[in-house]
């Protein structure tokens, strides 16, 4: 059975002082929850002040940065390395969320170097992938996200994909609050499963973690775990708040 994972992304959010009362807030309300894997991914600059303050979770509650260079080390300024990563005490990377391939033009091949990259520093990517409303309305939401994945697990072998953490994050649904139909996401969700199957086989299949995102909530976060492929959640405005966020991991342990 597959744990379910919750990771807040908080983007370009939060102060040294904003992320230490979050999580001052955070760590009682999720004390006694278990059967889900809660991740919280600040800013670079407040990484180490959150792994700090994590400690006392006792690795209950993991930490994640927003983005690895593909490379060590090196004359790549503004750059931050997985290696870094490592020992500010990340135990995962996002890779690949749209507003990294949008905004500052990275390719699905980037991505792929990047997750391939994250393993090799043993990191767990989480890799975003998802359609803009233009490709959904032009029915290419399959091939999109076919596309994407294949360059994104290129020359993963079949226990590293296993090993990872994918997320369904429709474009249009990031930031709007017009969430996807819980329904709907399954059934990409499936696709998803069924492509990592078809390529990487069952056990890879069975055991890869797809979580959805996009205008994920308290109120709507059960509607998605009640799924049977939907793993978790990739979490980003309803992530910044201590209370909300802790509402949205109690929400994701799976009944029954
Ligand atoms: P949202 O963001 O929850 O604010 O829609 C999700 C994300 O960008 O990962």
């Amino acid at each position: 059975m597959r744990i379910p994972v919750i990771a807040a992304n908080w983007k370009m959010h939060k102060t040294l002082s904003e992320a230490a009362q979050f999580v001052k807030e955070f760590l009682p309300q999720v004390a006694g929850l278990e059967g889900v894997d809660i991740a919280i991914c600040p800013p670079f600059t407040a990484l180490g002040a959150v792994g700090w303050a994590l400690a006392e979770a006792k690795g209950r509650v993991g930490l994640g940065a927003q983005n690895m260079a593909k490379e060590a080390q090196g004359a790549f300024t503004g750059e931050v390395s997985g290696p870094m990563l490592k020992d500010v005490g990340c135990t995962y990377v996002i890779l690949g969320h749209s507003e990294r391939r949008s905004l500052f033009g990275e390719s699905d091949e980037l991505v792929g170097e990047k997750v391939r990259a994250a393993f090799g520093y043993d990191l767990i990517p989480i890799l975003c992938v998802g359609e803009t409303l233009a490709e959904r309305e032009a029915g290419q939401t399959d091939s999109v996200i076919r596309r994407q994945l294949l360059a994104g697990t290129d020359q993963l072998s079949t226990a590293q994909v296993a090993r990872a953490v994918i997320a369904y994050e429709p474009v249009w649904a990031i930031g709007t609050g017009k969430n996807c139909n819980p329904a709907d996401a399954q059934a990409t969700i499936e696709g998803i499963r069924g492509w990592v199957g078809d390529r990487f086989g069952a056990e890879a299949a069975k055991a890869v973690r797809i979580q959805y995102g996009g205008s994920v909530k308290p109120n709507n976060v059960s509607d998605y775990m009640a799924q049977p492929d939907i793993d978790g959640a990739l979490v980003g405005g309803a992530a910044l708040e201590a209370g909300s966020f802790a509402a949205i991991c109690a929400g994701a342990v799976r009944k029954g």
